[in-house]
């Protein structure tokens, strides 16, 4: 067990602690008296009661609300059903939102606790890999509009982030590698040493180290949003991979899911680096070697990017209409705010078979 602390607006982060614990946390007077627990159906039914429990012993008077579960819940709507369900249970300022689940839960229930009356408690409880690493840490919460991912949020810190690593042993297969695809690109952005450590290990065997990877994970990206909490600068080496990951995801409709796609874009943002001369192909050949362990999809090769040109031009990341990308230099160190023409990328597209290395 243990506890970090944060620059950001005081939240700390709690991992390693049993879920029929949580109440403790919350026991202080300075998160009210009722807790509105919002969970999707699925992590409710594994951990709702332990939770809900654990919050009653703590003389709380506890609600808890249930979404669908999915990326389809992470809806205007649905933001507005759960502050309605706020307000009939009478929630005050002083309350608290717990949410209880994986990124989709952490996003929209951040997202309500930072707008309902101007800003009320909120503490996130990760379930997923993805949340644990990635989504619940770092203040940005969001919800989807129909033309478009997270066009709707706000930075708002959580008080605290509580991480129990045995809610893992119910996630499938499909999930933790997405998570493991953002662990990854951890490394790759900011520690040789981390990366090194992934190297050593794989799928099988890092399961019994999630709490070091996890704590590991967590400290890069604090360390990097510290520095930068309203994504001016330097948050956007978090976005390795994602630039052509993003594309990938969209114009294979379906077939990679999130993590997957940055795998593959962390792969292809790399090989495009390595042709402009920023990185030495050892680099592609290492990153490629650790998808290969963690079971993440590496060969670009069988990826149809129709138009690739067209899906970046959706990329919110585009500046001035020209496309940027974050790409290696080395392990552990990367290059922000990089300018690619799109012309350059359908063309190394092309010639992907010749320059392939496994
Ligand atoms: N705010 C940020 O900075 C940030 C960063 C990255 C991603 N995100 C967001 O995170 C979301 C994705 O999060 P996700 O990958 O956690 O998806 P998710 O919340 O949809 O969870 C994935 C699935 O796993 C199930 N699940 C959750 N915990 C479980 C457990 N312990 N055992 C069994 N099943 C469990 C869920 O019910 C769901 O079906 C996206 O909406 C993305 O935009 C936000
Ligand atoms: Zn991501």
């Amino acid at each position: 067990m243990k506890k970090i602390k944060t620059k950001l607006d005081g939240c700390c982060i709690y991992i390693g602690y049993p879920l029929e614990r949580i109440g403790e946390k919350l026991k202080d007077k300075k998160f009210g008296e009722k807790v509105f627990i919002l969970t999707d159906k699925n992590v409710s039914r594994i951990y709702g009661k332990v939770v809900e429990e654990s919050i009653k012993r703590a003389g709380k008077e506890v609600f808890l609300f249930e979404i669908e579960p999915g990326e389809g819940s992470k809806s205007f709507e649905n933001s507005y059903r759960i502050i309605k369900e706020c307000s009939k249970f009478g929630m005050e300022r002083i309350d608290t939102i717990v949410s209880l689940g994986g990124g989709v839960v952490t996003d929209i229930g951040g997202f309500v606790s930072s707008i309902y009356l101007r800003g009320i408690n909120s503490v996130y409880v990760p379930t997923t890999l993805l949340a644990q690493v990635d989504a619940a840490i770092g203040g940005k919460t969001g919800v989807n509009l129909p033309w478009g991912k997270n066009l709707i949020g706000s930075f708002y810190q959580p008080n605290f982030i509580y991480i129990d690593f045995e809610t893992l042993s119910t996630l499938p297969h499909s999930e933790i590698i997405q998570g493991l695809a953002e662990v990854i690109k951890y490394g790759v952005i900011k520690d040789e040493e981390f990366f090194e450590f992934l190297e050593k290990f794989d799928y099988e065997s890092i399961r019994k180290r999630y709490n070091y990877i996890i704590e590991k994970s967590i400290k890069i990206k604090i360390g990097i949003v510290e520095k930068d909490e309203k994504e001016e600068g330097l948050r956007e080496i978090l976005n390795f991979g994602h630039t052509l990951g993003h594309a990938i995801e969209i114009s294979n409709l379906g077939k990679y899911n999130h993590g997957e796609a940055v795998a593959l874009g962390m792969v292809g943002e790399t090989y495009l680096s390595c042709e402009m001369g920023i990185c030495k192909k050892d680099v592609l050949k290492r990153i490629i070697n650790v998808l290969k362990k963690y079971h993440l999809p590496y060969d670009l090769r069988k990826v149809k990017i129709m138009d690739i040109g067209e899906f970046m031009d959706y990329d919110k990341k585009r500046r001035f209409g020209k496309l940027r990308f974050v790409l290696p230099e080395r392990i552990g160190k990367v290059r922000r705010g990089v300018e690619i023409d799109k012309d350059f990328i359908v063309k190394k597209w092309k010639e992907i078979d010749k320059l392939w290395i496994d």
